[in-house]
């Protein structure tokens, strides 16, 4: 570790994601010597705040990188895709929370609390990929029951918030939302026909962000359709699950957007080799690192994004065993998107390369 602390750009420093990641590196005591916010060239001139001075963001240039040592990039695939690269060049270690570098198979795809050690590849590009916010969460919570019963197959549905989409996701669903709550005058003695014809006459709203309105409404759409019928999303969970996890877990994947700000949930069911009761599995996950297991049901105790907003922890909740096959479990699995799934992952991923490569 540099005594004198290290130097660290923040690439889409003014999006949610990027936002976040300054606010980690402050919160976590990072030892940055000099941060360095980046954005394009429309955020040059803008200020914003870390450890409570002001800094210039400035736009992001192929000559951005010389002697930062550390890059956090967050301002989607085709920037890294672009700059990645040259700060590579320039000697400084990539962390990029896009989808562009994760299967490459020479630049490692890394969850702390799972696969610490695949960091020491990171040598051969520069470059180490935070894992998509999906599967980050569930495999913080599968990795205890992997290791104690091995996991052959995952099947999870996905419930995400928009904030995952980014900063003009959350005006659009707030700006629908008020629209639609202002529009509709509707009581209860009402019945239901005038409700139904006032939510027809929002079918079709103006949407910028998704193909279809998000408020009130659930999109079982989340980035581009491949030719398997399957969403990137969701084969990104099949495929990250392999790098990280293990090649041998086969995972099927429904990966679904819904009018939720922070925090995405999911229904995770899994087939494991051994036998884990409910309550062997509860307790593994009571002791493993980044899990506050939440489950108490008669209580009404069980993981919500209200709860997990703003936590570090992966919440994991609803723990009960699949009474249709011999060896399974279902659980309920909920974290911050832009934290553990995002900002945090990446800091962390940072603290491991500092602490013990650079
Ligand atoms: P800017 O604010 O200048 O557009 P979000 O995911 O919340 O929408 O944020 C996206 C982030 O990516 C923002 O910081 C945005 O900066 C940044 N970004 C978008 N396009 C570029 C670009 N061409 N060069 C650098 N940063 C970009």
């Amino acid at each position: 570790m540099k005594k004198d602390g290290y130097k660290v750009a923040v690439v889409g420093a003014t999006g949610a994601v990027g936002n976040m990641m300054i606010k980690v590196l402050e919160q976590r005591s990072f030892p940055v010597s000099e941060i360095l916010l980046l954005a394009s060239g429309r955020s040059s001139g803008r200020k914003l705040k870390f450890k409570g001075e002001d800094h210039p963001v400035q736009e992001l240039t192929e000559n951005s990188f010389a002697g930062v040592d550390i890059g956090l990039f967050s301002a989607g695939g085709s920037i890294s895709a672009k700059f990645a690269p040259y700060a590579a060049q320039a000697g400084c270690v990539v962390v990029d929370n896009t989808a562009h570098f994760r299967m490459d198979p020479e630049v490692p795809l890394v969850v702390p609390e799972v696969n610490p050690e695949a960091i020491t590849q990171y040598t051969v590009r520069n470059i180490i990929a935070n894992p998509n916010c999906s599967t980050i969460q569930m495999l913080v919570a599968l990795k205890p029951i992997h290791d104690a019963a091995k996991i052959k197959r995952i099947v999870v549905s996905t419930y995400q918030s928009v904030s995952g989409t980014g900063k003009d996701a959350i005006e659009e669903m707030l700006n629908q939302s008020r629209e639609i709550a202002q529009a509709i005058q509707w009581s209860k003695d009402d019945g239901l026909d005038g409700l139904w014809s006032s939510l027809r006459n929002f079918r079709t709203m103006k949407t910028n962000v998704y193909p279809h309105r998000i408020a009130y409404e659930c999109l079982p759409h989340i980035d581009v359709f491949l030719d398997n019928g399957y969403t990137k999303e969701e084969m990104k969970m099949v495929w990250e699950t392999g790098k990280i996890l293990d090649p041998a877990i086969k995972v099927s994947a429904t990966t679904v957007r819904v009018p939720t700000f922070f925090g995405h949930s999911e229904s995770v069911n899994v087939e494991t080799e051994t036998k884990l009761t409910a309550a062997q599995a509860k307790d593994l996950l009571s002791k493993a690192p980044g899990i506050r297991l939440w489950d108490d049901p008669v209580k009404n105790q069980y993981p919500l994004t209200a709860l997990a907003a703003g936590e570090d922890f992966t919440m994991v909740g609803r723990v009960r065993e699949d009474t249709s096959v011999e060896n399974g479990l279902n659980m309920w699995v909920v974290s911050d998107n832009i934290l553990k799934g995002a900002a945090l992952n990446a800091v962390q991923i940072a603290e491991i390369l500092i602490e013990k490569y650079i």
